[in-house]
C-alpha cells in the first residue's frame, strides 16, 4: 500500500511560524495541551521524534480509516496501551473531529494517564473520544472495533492487542511493537546448535524480538489477515520501528497456521498468549 492520506486530512506541510512537521489544519492548541509543542509553539528533540512517529502512523493507516468511514455508520478505532494518547488525540484531530460520527477509544492501564487524557479531551471538545482504564486483556468495547492501533505497547501488551483485535473482529490492525523480553528469556536456557544464534545477551534480545514479530505476523495470517511488515520511520527516530499492518480478508488460513506451528517446533518457543486454535 502506497503512502496515502485519508479524505478527512491533508498531506503534511508546514505552516508559517509553526514547525514544518505539522499538518495543515492540525490543532496547535491540542499539541500544546499534550506538551508535544512548548508554550511558544516549538518542538524539542523528544517531542519531534514522537510527533514524527505518530504522524507517520496516521498516514500509514489512512486507507483503513477511509475504509471505515466509507463502510461503517460510526467507525470505531481503539488505541491500546495508549499512554498519553498522543496517537489517539492526533487521529481524532485529523480524521474524526471534522466528521459527525466515529469514536476513538483509548485503553490504558495507568489511572493518572487516563484521567489527564479525559481532561484534555473535555477541554478540546473531543466528545467522541473515550478513555478506558484497563489492562488490554480485560478491555471490551461493545459493538466491536474496526481499526486497532498499538504503538509501542510494552512487551506482551502487543500480544494482548492482537487478541483484543480478534475478540472485536477488527478489520485492520496496526502494531509497532516495543521492547520484547518474553522469548529472549526463554531462549536463554535452550540447548542445540541453533543456540549460537542467541548466545550473547544482545543477540538474544534482538533474535527474541525478531522471532516474536515473525510469529505475530504468522499468527495474524493464520487468523485470516493479510500482513505487511515495513518500517515506521527512519531508525534515527526510534529503534522500535517495525510496523506490522494487518487487514482481514478471510476467516482463517491453515497454511499460515502450519507455518506458525513449524517455526514454534523448530525453535521450541512461542509467545505465551498467541496459542493457535
Ligand atoms: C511505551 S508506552 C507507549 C504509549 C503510547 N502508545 C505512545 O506510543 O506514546 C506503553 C503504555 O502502555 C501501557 N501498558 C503497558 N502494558 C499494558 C497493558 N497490558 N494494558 C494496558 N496498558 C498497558 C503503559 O502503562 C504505557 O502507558
Amino acid at each position: 500500500m502506497a503512502r496515502h492520506v485519508a479524505q478527512g486530512a491533508q498531506a503534511p506541510r508546514g505552516r508559517t511560524g509553526e514547525p514544518a512537521e505539522l499538518w495543515p489544519g492540525q490543532s496547535v492548541a491540542l499539541l500544546k495541551a499534550l506538551h508535544i509543542l512548548t508554550r511558544d509553539g516549538q518542538l524539542n528533540a523528544d517531542s519531534r521524534r514522537k510527533l514524527k512517529q505518530v504522524l507517520h502512523l496516521a498516514q500509514l493507516i489512512a486507507p483503513a480509516l477511509d475504509w471505515a468511514f466509507e463502510t461503517r455508520p460510526s467507525p470505531v478505532l481503539a488505541d491500546l496501551g495508549a499512554g498519553k494518547s498522543y496517537l489517539g488525540f492526533v487521529l481524532y484531530d485529523l480524521y474524526f473531529a471534522k466528521r459527525e460520527c466515529g469514536t476513538v477509544v483509548a485503553v490504558e492501564a495507568r489511572h493518572d494517564l487516563t484521567e489527564t487524557c479525559r481532561r484534555i479531551a473535555a477541554e478540546s471538545g473531543f466528545d467522541r473520544m473515550r478513555f478506558v482504564e484497563s489492562a488490554i486483556a480485560d478491555a471490551n468495547v461493545e459493538g466491536g472495533v474496526d481499526v486497532v492501533t498499538a504503538l509501542h505497547a510494552c512487551d506482551t501488551a502487543t500480544d494482548e492487542a492482537i487478541l483484543f483485535a480478534l475478540r472485536h473482529d477488527a478489520k485492520f490492525i496496526a502494531l509497532v511493537p516495543c521492547c520484547q523480553a518474553e522469548l529472549a528469556a526463554t531462549l536463554e536456557g535452550m540447548a542445540g546448535p541453533l543456540r549460537q544464534l542467541w548466545r550473547h545477551p544482545i543477540q538474544r534480545r534482538e533474535f527474541g524480538a525478531q522471532l516474536t514479530n515473525v510469529l505475530r505476523g504468522l499468527f495474524l495470517e493464520a487468523h485470516g489477515y493479510k500482513v505487511r511488515v515495513t518500517e515506521l520511520t527512519g531508525l534515527e527516530h526510534s529503534l522500535k520501528n517495525e510496523f506490522i499492518f494487518a487487514e482481514r480478508h478471510q476467516r482463517a488460513n491453515p497454511v499460515a497456521r502450519a507455518e506458525y506451528l513449524r517455526l514454534v517446533e523448530q525453535f521450541g518457543v512461542a509467545p505465551g498468549l498467541l496459542k493457535p486454535v
